[in-house]
């Protein structure tokens, strides 16, 4: 069988992961790339024997397109997935899907229409730990889930450093949006409620306008609250550039994952610290782990025609929690989720 023949948008810091990806594995290949930076799209054009573009719909006018990646900032998501649908070609989507839930609407309308799949990259799935979690609490193993907290706390590098893009959303958008998703999997209910506080002391002063703190409580449809934590500002002292830990608590247990520290510590003379490997690591020369497999089962969804194990609905579910969290943080009160059209959940 012919490799699927893939397109990237975006050559940052997740483009390129994509593009090395998609380049090394057996079912695809890289026949365009497209950035706004010259010298990304030269740099992946050699690597790759990929086409380079500057402008997506010139690369979208290309006839050998079989699946497009979108790898941009998130508010660039829902213009560049949306021409990308409507150009014929499925797409894989970098989270959050959208950054405004009546754009994720507009996405799966398209996608419905055209008959073409949808899959927003939320690679955490694919980590063993989130799977035994799913699979313990649907076999009821904990009783029924009554409530939760995630927390994802970055060091300050992050923000300051590692995105240049850090003033144009926040940490919530950015890491929270992993947790909702995990939590919306693995209760199986739909978020209804949000109430959110954050707080902006650091950042700011540094000339990065966005929250170094929040803090969103969100009410499920089953009665499960659950508390999503996230933040920017840990001090780069600190062993792991994510402090994450997530927690359901049921009726008959609970299930704790504290994924700070990923079973390996490296102290040397210069810094102690938990390197992390699970998600992405460079193994006998190919980019594995969770993020790679997120990659390969898009590429089988494709070849059997199934349905992508993280839909367009599915990221439409995070981004109606988080605009409500966001609404919230604007306004002091309480806000309803958005609920899906009934289209889309028919
Ligand atoms: N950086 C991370 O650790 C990380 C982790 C997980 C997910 N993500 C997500 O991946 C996405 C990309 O993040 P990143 O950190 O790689 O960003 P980045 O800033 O490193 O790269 C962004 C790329 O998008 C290109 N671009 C921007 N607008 C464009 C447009 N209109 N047309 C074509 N190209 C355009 C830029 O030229 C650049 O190549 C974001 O949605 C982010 O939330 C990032």
């Amino acid at each position: 069988m012919e490799p699927t023949r893939i397109g990237i948008i975006g050559l940052g810091i997740m483009g390129k992961q994509y593009a090395r990806v998609f380049s090394e594995h057996p079912l695809s290949k890289v026949v365009a790339v497209c950035a706004k930076v010259p010298e990304q799209v030269e740099e992946a054009r050699q690597r790759y024997g990929a086409a380079g573009y500057l402008e997506h719909r010139e690369m979208l006018e290309r006839d050998d397109l079989d699946a497009v990646v979108v790898a941009t900032p998130d508010a660039h998501h829902f213009a560049l997935a949306r021409d990308v649908l409507e150009s014929g070609r499925h797409v894989m989507v970098e989270k959050p899907l959208t950054t405004v839930t009546a754009e994720a609407d507009e996405l799966n309308r398209i996608a419905r229409r055209k008959k073409l799949k949808i899959q927003v990259a939320f690679n955490h799935r694919w980590l063993s730990c989130y799977q035994q979690t799913k699979k313990s609490i649907a076999a009821g193993e904990i009783g029924v889930p009554l409530m939760g907290y995630a927390r994802k706390n970055d060091t300050i590098y992050v923000a300051t450093k590692h995105i240049t893009w850090a003033g144009d959303t926040t940490s919530a958008w950015f890491l929270s949006s992993h947790d909702i998703d995990l939590i919306c999997w693995w209760l199986e209910s739909e978020p209804v409620e949000a109430h959110a506080w954050g707080r902006k002391e650091v950042l700011v002063k540094m000339g990065i306008p966005t929250y170094d703190v929040i803090q969103a409580q969100v009410k499920f449809a089953s009665g499960a609250f659950v508390t999503f934590e996230s933040g920017w500002i840990y001090p780069n002292t600190f062993p792991s550039t994510v402090d994450s830990l997530m927690q359901v608590i049921g009726t008959a247990g609970h299930v704790c994952l504290d994924r700070k520290r990923e079973s390996i510590e490296i102290s040397t003379e210069k810094k102690f610290s938990y390197p992390k490997g699970f998600l992405i690591s460079d193994t006998f020369g190919r980019l594995r782990g969770a993020f790679p497999l997120c990659l390969e089962d898009f590429l089988l969804a494709l070849r059997n025609d199934t349905e992508p194990h993280v839909t367009g609905i599915d990221g439409r579910r995070v981004t109606a929690a988080l605009e409500a969290i966001h609404e919230s943080l604007r306004t002091g009160s309480s806000v309803a989720v958005a609920p899906l059209p009934e289209a889309a959940s028919a």
